[in-house]
């Protein structure tokens, strides 16, 4: 009997032992990290294998035998793109996966609000969730180095203080959601034409202080899960795996603890795949966008050859091991999250997200003689001209092209807005790219137009004559060789004859308004003779409401420019020095494949954007951080925390601002820093502090901004190390790079 109770009690200690034991890996309670060691060493080296690559196009697998679910990727940085099938770049037609467009990121720049980007995340990151996407392969923050940039629409601007400012909410509003971030395109990838060849040749200085920065915030500030390889070369080794920038720089200084993904067909050779930093291979063979090599995928150079490389000796699985270690990392904080929301797809929050960010980052460029807003008085007759006016934006532009459940037009949201009382006309005036279709995803718009552009000009010109107001909505589009990925604009001037079409409109009317739809500055030959100018970006899926909102003077824009607007393409370093798109290797390379090299120097170094312009005493058409409002602003009573400041220090600028206008409206408030002597050639000032402030009419405020060290250090390229030297700085404040309104100097002990 003895025994018989002694034997009952061991087998009811071990079942309860065992109901207590859930495997570490498994335990939410448990810190990750244990997690993860009891994790590893329960995988077999098949399973750890088939974690780091991919097995679709957007997906790569989870640990079926241990509970891991498989981990689903998708693009892109503003809005969840549809579902392709499995293997295909083609849409597989779901009737459940249109999505918010939420302005492009050049948009969400221009707002110059961090809380903007903090709703943008997580608004995105409550549509991956829905969308079954554990991973939005975005936000993009590669600084705009060239106007022509093809993928700049895609990104925040030429200075890296906003990028980095902006990018990091943006980043943590997503992942609060459990959805990863995957922050590309790491790095260098400033231009698209050759993307696969060309090999960056930029100072370490140029690098660390320009290129960089925005990087490192996402990576250091935001707590970025993961980072995306870029297709470029740097140091004669691509991006996505590159001994310098992902070993050292990213892994080593950064101390980041995330996976790195390629970018599709971003992987070329198993060799410096395993040692130089990539984690996951994604879309081996295709060139990222249509091309590709069905069903590869045990082919990847991180699959079979890895094991045939780890069984033969080649390889231990050092290497492999933290591979994996990262990407068991991201499925806890992603697939393994149990605490993970629902999300929710094409709420009406998500749509208030997208104008609310749509009508904080459009900027009014030029209002001559106030012709803005539209005086609902006066209007009794609008004519609105031009095909970006009646053009989905949402499809095309490569990668972040989307299947969205609605995108407000700009005709239809002013018809909308002003219902019956005003006639709102309508005239083509330009005809540009009347298609609409991107991987499967078509607009389904009748945009063909076989008039001349004599008689679609002399249309709007005749239906000019008895308007009120006429605003042209052009631009650019996402069409190829457009703000598209995969090439760049052949040219800074408008496209499809819109400069002559302006032209003949501001010969026939005083009240002539330009909107600007683009990712990029344009040209602006006829720009004093025209009223107002706006620049209304990519705006997504609330594109004609927040237009109209800005028209109408329901919403006072406050938008700032993220970027230089050059009057011409040689104003800018990069075009200026010749440096784009580069040299190739010799001549003979020039129609070879991947395998052959351009090298672009970037020789203007740090001397980006309105560094170059202030330089050289280049005056653009309209300056980076200008941005007008409806109502004015005064700017006064500049001072600081103290006359001095030491290097483990901060100093505090505290200024006046007061709305001397009739409107509510908001102002950025922008800080720079001049070194007025240095031992390097150093840009004349550099944005190190912003504020945005809404203000009542007649209501004043005092906005601070506090600067440390690093606003006045330098990278110093003789030791590698950010140098910041005694002696005496300005702070320059104002309400654009080309409007300082205030200085105060002080010193470095
Ligand atoms: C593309 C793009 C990248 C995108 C990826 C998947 O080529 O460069 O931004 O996320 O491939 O579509």
């Amino acid at each position: 009997m003895k025994h018989f109770i002694t034997i009952c009690m061991m087998v009811v200690c071990s079942m309860t032992a065992n109901a207590q034991q859930t495997p570490i890996y498994l335990d939410d309670a448990k810190p990750i990290e244990q997690r993860i060691d009891d994790a590893i060493a329960r995988m077999t080296l098949q399973e750890k294998i088939r974690v780091i690559h991919a097995q679709s196009k957007f997906s790569s697998a989870g640990i079926p035998r241990l509970g891991f679910p498989d981990f689903w990727t998708d693009d892109g940085p503003h809005g969840v793109r549809p579902d392709v099938l499995w293997d295909e770049w083609d849409q597989a037609g779901q009737t459940n996966d249109s999505c918010v467009a939420f302005p492009a990121l050049t948009c969400l720049a221009a707002t110059w609000n961090p809380d903007m980007s903090l709703i943008y995340g997580k608004s995105l990151g409550e549509e991956a969730l829905y969308r079954g996407k554990d991973m939005i392969l975005g936000p993009g923050v590669n600084i705009n180095r060239t106007p022509l940039g093809g993928r700049n629409f895609e990104y925040m601007g030429e200075d890296p203080y906003l990028a980095s400012t902006m990018v990091v909410p943006y980043v943590q509003g997503l992942q609060s959601m459990g959805v990863s971030a995957c922050v590309k395109h790491y790095c260098l990838n400033n231009d698209e034409e050759y993307r696969h060849q060309v090999n960056v040749v930029v100072s370490d200085r140029a690098l660390h202080e320009i290129y960089l920065p925005a990087f490192k915030a996402a990576v250091e500030q935001g707590k970025a899960w993961a980072i995306m390889g870029a297709y470029n070369l740097y140091k004669d080794e691509h991006n996505c795996h590159n001994q310098y920038t992902l070993n050292k720089i990213l892994k080593g200084d950064w101390a980041f603890d995330g996976v790195v993904v390629s970018d599709w067909g971003g992987c070329h050779d198993t060799d410096q795949a395993v040692k130089n930093g990539l984690d996951m291979e994604f879309g081996s063979w295709t060139n990222g966008l249509s091309a590709g090599t069905s069903n590869a995928y045990d082919n990847y150079f991180l699959a079979t050859p890895y094991i045939i490389g780890i069984q033969s000796g080649k390889y231990t699985t050092k290497e492999l091991d933290d591979k994996v270690r990262r990407v068991l990392r991201l499925f806890f904080r992603t697939t393994m999250n149990r605490n993970r929301p629902h999300g929710f797809l094409c709420s009406e929050s998500h749509y208030e997200a997208a104008r609310r960010i749509a009508d904080e980052g459009i900027v009014l460029l030029q209002n001559k003689g106030n012709i803005l807003p539209i005086d609902r008085n006066k209007a009794k007759r609008i004519l609105v001209v031009g095909e970006n006016a009646i053009k989905m934006m949402t499809v095309g532009g490569g990668s972040s092209s989307l299947k969205v459940q609605r995108e407000i037009l700009p005709l239809e949201g002013l018809r909308q807005r002003f219902g019956n009382d005003v006639v709102v006309d309508y005239a083509r005036g330009y005809v540009g790219d009347v298609s609409g279709e991107y991987n499967g995803v078509t607009t389904g718009q009748k945009l063909k137009d076989n008039r001349s552009e004599s008689k679609l000009i002399a249309e709007a010109v005749e239906k000019a004559k008895n308007a009120d107001y006429v605003i042209v909505v052009g631009g650019l589009n996402k069409s190829d060789y457009q703000d598209c990925e995969g090439h760049d604009r052949k040219q800074y001037e408008l496209p499809y004859a819109q400069n002559r079409l302006i032209e003949a409109l501001a010969k026939t009317t005083k009240r002539l308004v330009y909107v600007n739809i683009s990712g990029n500055a344009v040209a602006m030959p006829w720009k004093d003779k025209v009223g107002a100018i706006v620049q209304a970006w990519f705006i997504g899926s609330e594109a004609g409401n927040a237009i109209t909102d800005v028209l109408t003077g329901d919403a006072n824009p406050s938008g700032k420019l993220p970027f230089t607007w050059y009057a011409s393409l040689n104003d800018c370093g990069a075009h200026a020095l010749n440096t784009y798109p580069g040299t190739w290797r010799s001549a003979k390379d020039k129609s070879a494949g991947f395998s052959k090299i351009i090298d672009e120097e970037y020789k203007e170094g740090v001397y980006v954007g309105y560094r170059w312009t202030d330089k050289n005493n280049i005056k653009p058409t309209f300056a980076f951080g200008h941005g007008l409002s409806y109502t004015t602003f005064s700017m006064s009573n500049l001072r600081q925390s103290a006359k001095e400041m030491t290097r483990d220090g901060k100093l505090t600028f505290t200024v006046t601002v007061k709305n001397t206008g009739s409107k509510r409206g908001a102002e950025t408030v922008q800080l720079y820093i001049k070194d007025i002597k240095s031992s390097v050639d150093r840009p004349v000032k550099e944005l190190k502090g912003f504020k945005k402030v809404w203000l009542e009419p007649g209501e004043q405020k005092d906005v601070d901004m506090t600067i440390d060290n690093n606003a006045l250090a330098y990278y110093d390229e003789t030791t590698g190390t950010w140098k910041s030297e005694d002696g005496e700085f300005d702070a320059l404040v104002g309400n654009a790079s080309d409007n300082i309104m205030l200085k105060s100097r002080f010193m470095l002990k």
